[in-house]
């Protein structure tokens, strides 16, 4: 099985950008642990960050030939990108959303999720835990 992570806008500043939200890990060592993960359950992963959304919509429209689960934390475009979730619902492939942050507990803006009702499901609030919990359920989905 082949899983393509994409990290959203901002997350390449994981680790400085508000720690006590968002945790003191660097993007760099969120990738080690899913890399860890992904080893252990046998997953070959790749992981890629974007800060903007026309680059989101282009890697989720190549993971079309290149995977068989994503798992996305598009940042703050969950809230509003309709391209995103468009891109999402025209791609075969099943899609999973991520957070680190339980955005439900959060300001009122965050707690709607435009990419929500077109995603197979939603892991958020448990930080790296959120990517690795979603890597056990992808591992499970039938692959075609
Ligand atoms: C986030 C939550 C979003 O509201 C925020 O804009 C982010 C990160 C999360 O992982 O908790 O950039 O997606």
């Amino acid at each position: 099985m082949r899983v393509l992570v994409i990290h959203g806008p901002n997350l390449n500043l994981l680790g400085e950008r508000e720690p006590a939200i968002y945790g003191s890990k660097t993007l760099a060592q969120v990738d080690s642990e899913i890399a860890q993960a992904a080893r252990a359950l046998g997953i070959e992963v790749t992981c890629a960050q974007y800060n903007s959304e026309g680059a989101i919509i282009d890697a989720l429209h190549a993971a079309r030939s290149t995977a068989d689960v994503v798992l996305i934390n598009p940042g703050a475009y969950t809230h509003y990108s309709y391209a995103i979730a468009d891109a999402i619902a025209a791609i075969a492939i099943p899609v999973i959303e991520i957070h680190l942050s339980n955005i439900a507990a959060r300001e009122g803006f965050r707690t709607k999720s435009v990419v929500a009702p077109v995603c197979r499901g939603t892991v958020a609030g448990f930080g790296a835990d959120s990517y690795v919990a979603a890597l056990g359920v992808a591992a499970k989905i039938p692959i075609k």
